[in-house]
């Protein structure tokens, strides 16, 4: 029999356990708490004093923040098309992030996919426990804190998992809440998606199509997360620190804030933005560009207001059986450049991540050469 994920918990732990457990089991998430009440954050969320010492972004003086790209013309105009591949680049290359207006998804569809899922986390506990589980294999899968009873602390935060592409579950699969926008916001993700992976593709200096016949484009899952309103904000965090395990990443965030990014160590605000969406590098990226491009390292706080809503779609295919090896890309090396990793199925990289859980570090330093 598989090792489960509560006996992988190392012995003597039993209270917390204990408390883990009831927690799982209530199926209600950090909203049953909130809901009954709690004014003190239960044990399990208090996070472990940080071992870097990283400045706060309120203590920085230069109030740095992540660039914004305008993708007008990007289809129509060669001028206008090499600014932005310029751009893309210049900001993957430093700090993995920037936001994106005018991405061709209209507000009306980004607004209705923060509806959705505040719908959605808003319903009676009966309705979102027929979802709750932590049975990976299910496509559309509703739990609070998916690395439970590995992680140091647990988060502040709920979140609804779809996997949607390339083979998207039938609609009746996902909540009513969500259904249509769900499958709505999908294609509009499959379209951008093409259109970052040609952009990401030639600030690469490779061919456009050439992220996308790596099957970069594939597939991928929307993640909606709601982030309550939290009565001791400074006590725990919204989600830990971490990067992104998949190729790239596409967030849509509310106008509450908390995202952070870790910018030569400052946490720095990712200032909402009505209407943009925030892209990310993933680690894979980070991995077969070795390390040209870069995924870094990002949080988010909890907050005394809320609920703060985030939709996070994450280009990958670990889902779906794929024997593809990903390393380096060949076109990227020289002598000077050399591979500094080795090749891993998208997978193996999962399998790893998930046996280490959100520890705060980082997974691809295992696939150093
Ligand atoms: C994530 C993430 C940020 C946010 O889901 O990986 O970093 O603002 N989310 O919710
Ligand atoms: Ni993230």
């Amino acid at each position: 029999m598989a090792i489960t994920d509560e006996e992988a918990l190392p012995a003597g732990n039993y209270d917390r356990m204990k408390e883990l457990k009831a927690f799982d089991e209530s199926k209600a998430g950090v909203k049953g708490l909130v809901d009954a009440g709690v004014e003190k954050i239960p044990r399990i969320f208090i996070r472990p004093p940080d071992e870097e010492h990283y400045e706060g972004s309120d203590s920085d003086p230069t109030h740095l923040q992540i660039p914004a790209i305008d993708l007008t013309g990007v289809q129509n105009s060669i001028i206008r098309r090499g600014e932005i591949v310029e751009a893309i680049k210049q900001a993957s290359e430093t700090w993995g992030f920037f936001q994106v207006v005018n991405h061709g998804v209209p507000i009306s569809v980004l607004e209705e996919m923060i509806e959705g899922t505040k719908r959605f986390n808003e319903e009676d506990d009966e309705v979102k426990r027929e979802y709750y589980t932590r049975d990976r294999e299910k496509k559309v899968l509703f739990s609070s804190n998916f690395d439970l009873y590995k992680s140091p602390a647990a988060n502040w935060r709920d979140s609804l998992h779809c996997v949607m592409a390339p083979d998207p579950p039938s609609p009746d699969e996902l909540p009513l809440a969500c259904r249509d926008v769900m499958m709505e916001y999908s294609k509009h993700m499959i379209r951008l998606g093409n259109t970052l992976f040609e952009l990401l593709s030639e600030a690469l200096g490779l061919q456009p199509n050439h992220l996308k016949e790596m099957d970069c484009a594939k597939g991928h899952s929307i993640v909606c997360h709601y982030y309550p309103a939290c009565p001791e904000p400074d006590l725990t965090l919204g989600i830990t620190k971490h990067s992104d395990p998949d190729f790239l990443t596409v967030l849509l965030q509310d106008h509450i804030g908390g995202l952070q990014v870790l910018q030569q160590n400052k946490w720095v605000d990712v200032q909402p933005m009505h209407g943009a969406l925030v892209v990310n590098i993933g680690d894979i990226l980070q991995l077969i560009t070795n390390d040209k491009l870069k995924s870094v390292e990002h949080r988010v706080l909890a907050n005394r207001i809320g609920p703060r809503i985030s939709v996070a779609c994450f280009f990958t295919t670990h889902f779906s059986p794929n024997t593809r090896l990903y390393g380096p890309i060949k076109e990227l090396l020289s002598d000077e450049n050399p591979p500094i990793y080795r090749e891993v199925t998208v997978k193996d990289f999962h399998i790893y991540l998930r046996s280490k859980g959100l520890d705060g570090k980082s997974a691809l330093s295992h696939f150093k050469i």
